[in-house]
């Protein structure tokens, strides 16, 4: 079966003290019950190490917002799939459509990256979506079919460990969200789609989670979708009342 999961992309945001005081309080908030979801906040690179031993393991992952796809040597600057597993992190988002918009990401960069953080055994959060004018042009299926092609290259059992997370660019911190039958019908595509490249089995078992402009205002009419496994979240991933009445949408 595949799990339900609440994902925070805390992007370029918080200093480290920040984000410190951000985690501490989801670990709280989080402490007296069991969330009937996995919860996941992704962080900027330099907070990994001193979030992860702050947050209980069995209730909140850790991940990085990008790797490099190189495995390691003279690229100044870059972080690498391995040394983001050392702060012990487990999750990692790959192909933010930010990342593919400012920094050149394409496909071959992406199926290197993807490999380096399976390799790592991090578990990469693959991100996809659409701009507004694909959308208008009724392309969006097109375009993500495109974009998966970055992950199509792994085997079943490498790509089983991905999660995937369907973003229209346009819903991406403008208030607007895909309605819940946008959606539902654009998650059902993909994993269609994830049935005629491995089988059934393995798209069933498939995470696909919804991103843009998620709140807690809509995250139960999002999720409540068969084919919406959960929520990338952005904006309201910052404030740590937000984010759980995102994860309190999987307890109603
Ligand atoms: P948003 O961002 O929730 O602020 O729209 C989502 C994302 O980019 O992952």
């Amino acid at each position: 079966m595949r799990k339900n999961i609440v994902a925070g992309n805390w992007k370029m945001n918080k200093t480290l003290q920040e984000g410190v005081e951000l985690a501490k309080g989801l670990n709280e908030a989080l402490a007296a019950s069991k969330p009937n979801c996995d919860v996941i906040i992704c962080t900027p690179y330099i907070h990994l190490a001193s979030v992860t031993p702050l947050v209980d393991a069995a209730k909140i992952g850790v991940g990085a917002e990008n790797c490099a796809d190189k495995e390691s040597g003279a690229y100044t600057g870059e972080i690498s799939a391995a040394m983001v597993a050392s702060t012990g992190a487990k999750y990692v988002i790959l192909g933010h459509s930010e990342r593919r918009a400012y920094y050149g990401e394409n496909n071959a960069i992406l199926t290197e990256k993807v490999k380096l953080a399976l390799a790592n055994g991090l578990t990469p959060i693959f991100c996809i979506g659409e701009v507004l004018e694909q959308r208008e042009a009724n392309k969006q299926n097109e375009v993500v079919l495109d974009q998966l092609q970055a992950v199509y290259e792994l085997s079943a059992e490498d790509f089983s460990k991905c999660i995937l997370a369907y973003e229209p660019v346009w819903a991406i911190g403008t208030g607007k969200t895909a309605s819940a039958a946008q959606a539902q019908e654009i998650h059902a595509y993909i994993r269609s789609t994830i049935v005629d490249k491995y089988d059934a089995k393995v798209a069933e078992n498939t995470s696909i989670l919804y991103g843009g402009s998620c709140k807690p205002t809509n995250a139960k009419e999002l999720f409540a979708n068969p084919d919406v496994d959960g929520g990338l979240i952005g904006g309201a991933a910052l404030k740590v009342a937000d984010f759980k009445g995102i994860i309190d949408a999987f307890n109603a």
